[in-house]
């Protein structure tokens, strides 16, 4: 009974807005009230009405809401509704922070976070069960490759529920990226047609546009072996170096290789030898690309720490040995110059792949998503882990 205070947020992504009709309800503890107002919410706003009901509600439990269109149903990111009254009645709010689309009746609980259990009322222990029903229709596990973690069933990125796809903003911003790196490398190709490369200078042709210092740097020393070292803690993988504690199995000295394992086991004493093993990526098979067989190394790099700091490799190892092939053979910063850029080409080469898929793809991608299917599916929206979440 009296005057409500009502605040409807909508989001500030590009398209959040909607030129449909907004209905609302207030539902109280005493009962349920339809309020008049015509809303068409507009992107980045905070619209605010006020409306007198006859009907005395109680403290406020939820807020329903319902989207009408006629012809299209254009889709509205709602922020929050915060409803303040009758009177001096505390403000309560209900979040709601995701994608308001079709003509079904959404039901928004007043937003205190709560645990199973501290939801006394049964109105909330009802709401909850339906919405993580309805939650475990719309989020459903999909098993991409045996032995890999689940997945989120859908097949491309149009499938996902709407809240897990990119906001307008960024799926453009996304999607601009991506174009502009197309056309420069169109551009590059198209520059290099009719030249052939000869030498390492060569690269120098695709060596335009815009570009920072450190891109600079590297381009000025990619073949020195300190930027070599300097990457295994720099570059996109600092995961794999560890401090040697013995000198590895893998490792296979030859007879005339005396003075390097004195180096070694010196280095060794010292706790200043290093090595970055990729024996992960042994045994994979490799992919055909457009035809053409592509190849994995699983190589061994030994570097040592200078007293300045300076992380240097003292040998490669482009393959580990098998009891089927010779003994592999080693690569040493003293062979001839075009023979080691190779070697740590190759060891470059096996720290991308490691990287993109053992440390991005499967530790951050897959693992994320396993963590947030099951949220989505186990937790309700009024689960405190919600309030850190958004
Ligand atoms: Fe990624």
């Amino acid at each position: 009974m009296g005057r409500y205070h009502i605040q409807v947020a909508t989001g500030a992504w590009l398209f959040s807005g909607s030129f449909n009709r907004v209905q609302l309800w207030l539902v109280g503890e005493f009962g349920e009230a339809e309020l008049e107002l015509q809303l068409r919410p507009a992107r980045g706003q905070v619209e605010a009405f006020e409306q007198d009901i006859s009907q005395d509600l109680g403290p406020l439990q939820f807020l329903k809401l319902r989207k009408h269109h006629s012809l299209v149903d254009d889709a509205w990111f709602c922020d929050r509704i915060t409803v303040q009254g009758p009177g001096a009645f505390r403000e309560a709010t209900f979040p709601c922070y995701r994608w308001v689309q079709g003509e079904g009746v959404l039901t928004l609980p007043e937003g205190t976070a709560r645990l199973a259990e501290e939801s006394t009322l049964d109105e909330f222990q009802k709401h909850r069960k339906r919405e993580l029903k309805e939650r475990q229709l719309i989020y459903c596990w999909s098993t991409w490759k045996e032995g890999l973690p689940l997945t989120i069933a859908a097949d491309s990125e149009k499938d996902l529920p709407p809240d897990m796809k990119f906001h307008g903003g960024k799926r453009l911003n996304y999607e601009w990226t991506e174009k502009t790196g197309l056309l420069e490398m169109i551009l590059k190709r198209v520059y290099t047609l009719l030249n052939s490369w000869d030498s390492l200078e060569d690269f120098d042709q695709i060596f335009w546009g815009p570009k920072s210092t450190l891109c600079e740097k590297v381009h000025q020393r990619w073949q020195d072996d300190e930027l070599f070292g300097y990457q295994f803690l720099n570059g996109t993988n600092p995961m794999l170096l560890r401090r040697s504690t013995s000198l590895p199995s893998r490792l296979v000295l030859p007879s005339g290789m005396e003075e390097l394992r004195a180096q070694l086991e010196k280095e060794l004493q010292n706790g200043s030898l290093f090595e970055a093993d990729f024996i992960l990526l042994d045994g994979i098979p490799a992919n055909v690309i457009q035809g053409e067989q592509q190849y994995l190394a699983a190589p061994l790099v030994m570097l040592k720490m200078e007293p300045s700091g300076k992380l240097l490799p003292m040998v490669i190892q482009i393959q580990p040995p098998n009891a089927s092939y010779p003994t592999p053979p080693l690569f040493l910063p003293s062979d001839p110059p075009l023979a080691w850029l190779l070697a740590k080409s190759w060891v470059r080469n096996s720290d991308f792949q490691l990287q993109l898929f053992q440390y991005h793809v499967l530790n951050t991608h897959m693992l994320a998503e396993v963590i947030a299917v099951a949220t989505m599916r186990c937790l309700p929206g009024l689960h405190p882990i919600f309030k850190v979440h958004t």
